[in-house]
């Protein structure tokens, strides 16, 4: 899917345009855990992101990469020392984000993983988890099984998990579910935007403090 030109370089016009292809067909062959047609506008990305504060030896995770239009920013503004893994469950987008970010770790399979993963390869538990998933077109089952790893992993520290949920999926029954899950374990809670320079507008949703 990426190019060899395209590693390490932010996104231009061009690697957009083909990006949003690329995005479009896996949509098409997975509607359910793409979840969206497009990729996040650098808007959404940077609200997403907000300010990183990591110290060197700190971790970020990003759940759902996609094509990495988060990812730039995250990587753009990564304080020196502190690192960064990606888990992503579909194969392209895996493909593509290793070729285009040689510098950042991905892992290809579920974020719902997350505890072994990080065992797996020696990594601490984060500071901050960042989420592309579409909890609003995900089960049940898989809503409840990453919400139990983001909370083993941000219990007892100060860090916190950011997503998005577009506005027009807000009150979807499965988006509802995915919010009371999170406010029953998170005493820390905010809503920001709606970013409305995406398609379609998204809001920022914010949880810290496991209870
Ligand atoms: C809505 S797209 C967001 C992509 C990108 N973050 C963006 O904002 O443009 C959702 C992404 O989550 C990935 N995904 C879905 N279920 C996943 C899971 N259980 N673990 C990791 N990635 C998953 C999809 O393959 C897709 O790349």
């Amino acid at each position: 899917m990426a190019s060899s030109t395209d590693a390490g370089q932010p996104a231009n016009g061009r690697t957009r345009l083909r990006d949003g292809l690329g995005f479009f067909g896996s949509f098409l062959r997975n509607p359910g855990s793409v979840g969206a047609v497009l990729p996040s506008s650098r808007y959404l990305a940077r609200a997403l992101v907000g300010r990183l504060e990591l110290k060197p030896g700190e971790l970020i995770v990003e759940y759902g990469p996609g094509t990495g239009p988060v990812t730039d920013v995250i990587r753009t503004s990564l304080p020196p020392g502190a690192r960064y893994l990606g888990i992503e469950l579909d194969p392209r987008f895996h493909e593509l984000l290793t070729q285009r970010y040689p510098g950042l770790e991905f892992h290809l399979g579920s974020a719902a993983d997350i505890e072994g993963v990080l065992r797996q390869r020696g990594l601490p538990r984060p500071v901050r988890i960042i989420s592309g998933l579409p909890f609003a077109s995900l089960p049940a089952a898989v809503q409840d099984g990453i919400a139990a790893g983001i909370v083993h992993c941000l219990r007892g520290g100060g860090g916190d998990f950011r997503t998005f949920q577009y506005v027009h999926a807000y009150g979807l029954r499965a988006a509802r579910r995915f919010r009371a899950l999170m406010a029953e374990r998170f005493g820390g809670f905010e809503r920001l935007g709606p970013v409305v320079r995406n398609v379609p507008p998204a809001f920022v949703l914010r949880y810290w403090g496991v209870k």
